[in-house]
């Protein structure tokens, strides 16, 4: 069993209890956080950290630790369950009241935990389908509560696929737990931040490698057309780290296989996770 964190203690996952009155369990009222772990390396800590508190702020909930603070608790939790590979997750909500929409006047509640992350030496090409992004309009906050996602994604898992491609209004978005980037005559391209996507710490990663390569990316719409004409489509995210999609809608993408430019970007992403 794993070892996780409840508000100031550390013990075992199947023994932390949490009062059915915690905000988070009856109104999905929080925020967190998908960390991944590389051996000794928590990967872009800082980055992650900085989004918790912007969403935590942009929801009202007062921070409970200093930056200081956190990255000590989540090293510790790194070490303690001491794995070649893990993902460390937070959530913090707003805490536990007596159920009533409006905000109370509580501690929040912090839970973190860790789970083992067998990740692949070269991440596993994806089949992907295309949906409609029917969640609200601030899926920039990563909040728990995820409803719309856990339905969008779940549609790809009944048509035998990793991820949803989401579409607002003939653009892309997002997937559902994922960024989007396409390849189009050599150019990389991906949604820009707006309320309607989350900015993924592994997004970030790739545009500023992309950049530091010199290689051709941008932030910008992405048609419906443009995608089911790429070259190469790739999905982000802390856990899929940079995900090649051979088919869309059950048509191949590109020659089915990992794109050359999907390769280089992808080798250059490895060689950070290995720094
Ligand atoms: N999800 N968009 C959505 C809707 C996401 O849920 C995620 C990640 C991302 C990528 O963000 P990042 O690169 O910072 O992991 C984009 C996590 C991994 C999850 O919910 O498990």
């Amino acid at each position: 069993m794993s070892i996780a964190y409840l508000n100031g203690c550390f013990g075992e996952l199947d023994q932390i209890r949490i009062s059915p009155l915690d905000r988070g369990f009856l109104f999905g009222d929080g925020v967190y956080e998908v960390i991944p772990c590389y051996g000794a390396l928590v990967f872009r800590l800082e980055q992650h950290l900085k989004r918790l508190e912007t969403c935590l702020a942009s929801i009202q909930i007062k921070n409970p630790l200093s930056r200081t603070a956190w990255v000590e608790l989540l090293n510790d939790l790194a070490k303690r369950n001491n794995s070649d590979g893990q993902l460390l997750y937070v959530q913090v909500t707003r805490g536990v009241a007596p159920r009533d929409h409006a905000f109370p006047d509580t501690e929040p509640t912090i839970f973190a935990m860790s789970r083992p992350w067998n990740r692949n030496e070269i991440p596993v090409p994806a089949k992907s389908i295309v949906g409609v992004d029917n969640r609200w309009n601030r899926c920039d906050i990563k909040t728990i509560s995820l409803l719309g996602n856990v339905l969008l994604r779940q549609q790809a898992v009944e048509n035998s696929a990793t991820e949803n491609i989401l579409l607002r209004n003939g653009h892309v978005t997002e997937g559902a737990a994922s960024n989007v980037f396409v390849v189009v005559n050599g150019e990389i391209k991906t949604p820009p931040r707006s309320p309607f996507i989350l900015g993924g710490v592994t997004r970030d990663a790739v545009l500023e490698l992309s950049r530091a390569r010199g290689t051709n990316i941008q932030e910008c719409e992405i048609s419906e057309q443009e995608l089911r004409n790429a070259d190469e489509i790739w999905l982000t995210s802390s856990s899929m780290e940079i995900k090649p999609v051979i088919e869309l809608d059950h048509v191949r993408v590109g020659g089915r296989q990992p794109g050359p430019v999907w390769m280089e970007i992808f080798a250059a992403f490895r060689s950070m996770t290995e720094a």
